[in-house]
């Protein structure tokens, strides 16, 4: 394999030597369509106070991935509950309930009140690509 290359699962991703060890910049949700679970609509939820749409049917994690394609999918996560790295805080009733988002579905109206430093949800926005 080229040192250009990175290889997710079955998808490739060529980086650009100025940016190796940083998120590739050429990747979209195309490209990673696959990896979700079918889904038919995309449902509300709200995360740190911003109201946000995402597929149902779908772990929190994949969730954010389709959010924020390059660094949820770039980003250190082992994607099968071991790391932690993943962890959110929901509102539940009157207090917080931790639990890690790759092993958590969405639901309609979920309130994610925090999350771990590592779910990066906005180095993907087109103002800081
Ligand atoms: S990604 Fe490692 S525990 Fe969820």
């Amino acid at each position: 394999m080229s040192d250009d290359i990175a290889w997710i699962g079955p998808l490739s991703v060529t980086f650009s030597s100025t940016i190796r060890g940083r998120i590739p910049c050429d990747m979209n949700i195309d490209d990673i369509k696959d990896v979700f679970r079918p889904y038919n609509r995309l449902i509300d939820i709200e995360i740190c106070g911003e109201a946000r749409s995402v597929p149902e049917n779908n772990s929190l994690l994949r969730c954010f991935q389709f959010l924020a394609v390059e660094s949820i999918s770039y980003g250190d996560f082992c994607w099968n509950g071991e790391c932690l790295n993943c962890q959110v805080w929901l509102a539940s009733g009157e207090r917080e309930k931790a639990v890690i988002a790759c092993r958590t579905d969405v639901e309609p109206g979920m309130n994610i009140l925090r999350m771990s430093e590592y779910i990066d949800l906005e180095s993907d926005a087109p103002e800081n690509t």
